[in-house]
């Protein structure tokens, strides 16, 4: 159900959940400091009690009554808030533990879309909101997206348009002391490390090259990012992943019915003269149009239950191109 931005204050006040389009995708959102709101989220999602919360604020002094920002995060804040990156900081006592997955440490992020701000601004209250898909699912870009991957589950839905974004935030772990990176986004390294005048490091990049560099990790023991589990931003069929198109080619995996994904549109061309349908996911592999297109054209060719998806990714894996990588490979059937 669609639902307007009045509405959807009034059910965020009242303890509900709703969702919320964000500039990066759309989030399921509930009062961050409501133990009930925040129980809602992790039901519907099914996500585990052990994969905490991003908690969204509307300005930086509500970010403080969460959090210790320290000058660094203050340095990245004001570079990027509001804006496409989550901070990881040292928590204070108000926020529910729930919503940290009884960790010492909360993530936080003031997002730039107007209808997320406008709802933060009226409600004066932090808001709780991951992604709005079931756990592991691919992340929504578009409201009717949220309601095709919960069906009959889906949440009152404010619909803000297309995400610009299309990948989720790039999170920031500035709570011990080495700065590093436990989910690569739009905002790259090479710009943190630009921000902060130092060397950032990178948790858990699970593409094979080059090699993962491993930085070090901050407050969270054992498990710095416990959402980055190596299945993650799943479609249901199949999905295989090359690096050209002549791997595609070769490797002969292709059957009658399979779906073919370029992520650059100059090679649907070639495959296109081949009798391949193809889907691109931009027009020249222009990264920032790659990720805004993603995870919409997933769900909607996930949706046609083909006995398998082929996606083509040329992209080297720096800048943008790493945090397209790194969704490919959870996407990808292992
Ligand atoms: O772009 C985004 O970040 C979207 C929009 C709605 O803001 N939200 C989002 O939330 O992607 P979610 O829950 O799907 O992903 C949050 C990520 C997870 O990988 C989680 O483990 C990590 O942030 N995270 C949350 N709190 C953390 C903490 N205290 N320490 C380390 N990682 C944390
Ligand atoms: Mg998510």
């Amino acid at each position: 159900m669609l639902i307007t931005i009045d509405d959807a204050v009034t059910r965020l006040a009242g303890g509900d959940v709703v969702a919320l389009p964000s500039e990066t995708v759309y989030g399921l959102a509930g009062l961050a400091l409501n133990e009930q709101a925040i129980a809602k989220i992790y039901a519907l999602k099914g996500r585990p009690a052990t994969n905490p919360l991003i908690v969204h604020v509307a300005h930086l002094q509500q970010a403080e009554e969460l959090c210790y920002v320290n000058s660094q995060a203050k340095r990245v804040g004001e570079a990027y808030w509001p804006g496409p990156i989550t901070l990881v900081l040292p928590k204070k006592k108000s926020v529910p533990g729930l919503v940290t997955a009884g960790n010492q440490t909360v993530a936080i992020r003031i997002p730039r879309h107007p209808v997320f701000l406008e709802v933060l601004t009226r409600l004066n209250q932090p808001l709780a909101a991951p992604s709005a898909n079931p756990s592991n699912r691919t992340s929504p870009t578009e409201a009717r997206h949220v309601e095709e991957l919960f069906g009959k589950k889906c949440p009152p839905t404010v619909d803000g348009g297309k995400c610009a974004v299309g990948l989720e935030s790039t999170v920031l772990d500035l709570s011990g002391d080495q700065p590093t990176i436990l989910r690569p986004g739009l905002i790259t390294r090479a710009q943190i490390q630009d921000c902060l005048q130092r060397q950032v490091g990178l948790f858990q990049d699970p593409s094979p090259d080059p090699p993962a560099k491993v930085g070090q990790t901050g407050r969270n023991q054992g498990a710095p990012s416990p959402g980055m589990g190596s299945v993650h931003y799943a479609p249901r069929t199949p999905l295989a992943l090359y690096p050209t198109v002549e791997e595609f080619l070769i490797s002969a995996k292709f059957k009658p019915g399979d779906l073919v994904i370029v992520a650059d549109g100059k090679d649907a061309t070639q495959l296109d003269a081949k009798g391949y349908l193809t889907t691109p996911l931009s027009t020249d592999g222009c990264p920032e149009e790659v990720a805004q297109n993603l995870y919409g054209v997933l769900i909607e060719l996930d949706a046609k239950n083909a006995p398998s998806m082929h996606l083509i990714f040329t992209g080297a894996r720096e800048g943008i191109n790493r945090a397209i990588w790194d969704r490919l490979y959870r996407a990808e059937t292992k």
